[in-house]
């Protein structure tokens, strides 16, 4: 592993532009399941009955049934190394930009500054028939946190049959487009249109890191340099490796 880690710390030092795209795997460490792993958060709620703007739309209080579940554990989730060491990357020059596929704004508490939320932050909340906004936090202790409308509140978080952002969609194509390396981190690449980002990386010309507990379809596919193991170990290492370059 050594010398991958040196390997990609190279990758780092010869890119200017290096971007990353992050899923649920990188939060793992900070208490937070993810989704298709074992025992992920696919396997206890169905993501057609859970997942779906059709499923949230026709039974909003089954689907905050899991939301609040899985706010219970977002709310207590604290940045781990991986995402502080992501954040020292962006600030030494390292990294430019995180898109990250998470909702939980822990890159942001890791000291990120530049990211990409694609599908959205857990933290925000919007009433459909009114449109006025409020944050997680203040709706906390409603068991179906409702509008002063009466209308219950969608968190802005993307759900399957849902567009992804306009800004995000743009910004991160941008990026794809001109970038020399891309991290991959912790995610399965499952999910469309995220999984796109390496493919037009990768067809750029971008040097591919994937750090990932299991190899994904990525992997053979377009893969330059694949860590296994966990997003916090590596990317640890990676940081201390040019901490001691320094
Ligand atoms: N370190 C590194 N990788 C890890 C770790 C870890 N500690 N733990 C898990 N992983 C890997 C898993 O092996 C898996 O490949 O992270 C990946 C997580 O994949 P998913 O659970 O599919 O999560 P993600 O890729 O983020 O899902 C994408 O799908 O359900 C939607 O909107 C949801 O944003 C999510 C999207």
């Amino acid at each position: 592993m050594k010398d991958l880690i040196n390997k990609a710390v190279e990758i780092l030092y010869q890119s200017k532009n290096t971007i990353a795209l992050t899923g649920a795997g990188i939060s793992v460490e900070s208490g937070i399941p993810d989704f298709r792993s074992a025992g992920g958060l696919w396997s206890i709620y169905d993501p057609s009955d859970y997942a779906t703007i059709d499923a949230f739309l026709n039974n909003p209080e089954k689907v905050w049934d899991m939301l609040r579940a899985m706010d219970k554990l977002v709310s207590k989730a604290k940045p781990n190394r991986a995402h502080i060491g992501m954040g020292y990357l962006e600030r030494m020059g390292y990294l430019k930009c995180i898109i990250t596929q998470n909702v939980d704004n822990l890159h942001q508490a890791g000291g990120a500054r530049n990211v990409i939320e694609y599908h959205g932050n857990h933290n925000k909340l919007i009433c459909l028939k009114c449109g006025k906004r409020y944050t997680m936090d203040e709706k906390r202790n409603e068991f179906t946190p409702r509008c002063e409308c009466g209308s219950i509140l969608k968190p802005e978080v993307i759900f399957f049959g849902e567009a992804i952002p306009q800004a995000a969609l743009y910004d991160s194509m941008q990026l794809a487009n001109s970038a020399q390396a891309l991290m991959i981190v912790g995610t399965s690449a499952a999910v469309s249109p995220a999984n796109s980002i390496p493919i037009m990386a990768k067809k750029n010309g971008a040097k591919i890191i994937e750090i990932n507990k299991e190899s994904t379809y990525l992997t053979s596919r377009l893969t330059d340099l694949f860590l296994q193991g966990d997003a916090g170990d590596i990317i640890e290492k990676i940081v201390n490796v040019i901490k001691e370059d320094d």
